[in-house]
């Protein structure tokens, strides 16, 4: 049967081996020992809203494995408008081997997997973010080793990056504190499955109001954008609400004295951190970028059953 990853979920029992493939695959391009499994085949692009990382490296970690990487702009495809999500999934399972969706709903990535008989990978969906978790999870564990017991502060917007990063983190058996401002919670449903998820590996999964009590005794402090891509229209009120939520030098300080600061990127320096915790000898941020290469290569290797 095949395989997608339209929720961290889907890869619950080999998020581990996924992530050591991840460090295994970066390890050996950069030895030369790269092969090209995917000789003559084609990767399928849907994006529906902007992006630098998740483009470039798909595109790039594609075609370093042998593949064609295929941009299919919004304005081209129109999933649900030009013709249904069904239809598209089984034309385009008949052109490529492999696709990548970047969409508004996560419904739409839903079904386009359930009908397409090829792979499906989320890339970036309201609800999740899968493919940022693996890399990020990647990153942490070159920091950090093994991720058992570590503490992850999450300060901001309840948002897909922090769904992704807290189910995987409660399946790694992380634990994961996000302070977000009231109203800006992550999703109830979520936020319940992670917890199940955590009684099981052994894991605490937290929601405060507080960033400095999520970031005390934290081991990776977190932030990413007080706007979302779809959430524009509220941004001159997020930007005022989500004001106390800034990770500074005074908030990074209050973790332990060995954290590390991570972003998905794109970041607004400024406003969710400021420069100096962004380019800090403890921020992350460039790695988690490479990384999101890195870990896409091993997620299509898994997804095609060849690692
Ligand atoms: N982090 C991330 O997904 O970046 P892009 O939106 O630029 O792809
Ligand atoms: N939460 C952000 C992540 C961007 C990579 C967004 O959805 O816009």
């Amino acid at each position: 049967m095949k395989r997608d990853l339209v929720s961290i979920i889907d890869v619950k029992d080999d998020l581990k081996e996924l992530v050591r493939l991840a460090i295994d695959m970066k390890g050996e391009q950069k030895d030369g020992l790269q092969m090209s499994p995917f000789n003559g085949k084609v990767l399928g692009m849907i994006f529906e809203k902007p992006s630098l990382r998740t483009r470039v490296s798909f595109d790039v970690g594609f075609t370093q494995m042998g593949g064609t990487a295929l941009y299919l702009s919004p304005k081209e495809i129109q999933i649900g408008e030009r013709e249904s999500t069904y239809d598209v999934a089984k034309v385009l399972s008949r052109f490529v081997d492999m696709i990548m969706y970047r969409a508004f709903d996560s419904k739409n990535v839903e079904e386009l997997a359930r009908h397409a008989d090829i792979p499906v990978i989320n890339g970036l969906d309201n609800v999740e973010h899968p493919c940022q978790a693996v890399a990020d999870f990647m990153t942490m564990t070159e920091r950090k080793g093994d991720l058992k017991g570590l503490k992850l502060a999450w300060v901001g917007d309840g948002n897909n990056v922090l769904h992704s990063l807290m189910l995987g983190g409660a399946i790694l058996g992380m634990n994961v504190t996000a302070a977000c401002p009231e109203g800006f919670e992550p999703d109830e449903g979520i936020v319940k499955k992670a917890k199940r998820i955590g009684e099981d590996t052994g894991t605490r999964v937290e929601i405060t109001g507080s960033p400095e009590e999520a970031v005390e005794e934290a081991d990776v402090i977190y932030a990413d954008t007080w706007v979302s891509m779809g959430d524009e229209e509220e941004k001159e009120k997020r930007l005022e609400i989500f004001r106390p939520y800034q990770v500074n030098m005074g908030l990074f300080n209050k973790a332990k004295g060995d954290a590390i600061f991570m972003h998905c990127l794109p970041a607004h320096r400024g406003q969710e951190v400021t420069d100096e915790v962004m380019d800090h000898k403890r921020s992350a941020v460039f790695d988690q970028a490479e990384n999101r290469m890195h870990a896409q290569k091993a997620i299509m290797i898994r997804l095609a059953g060849l690692r």
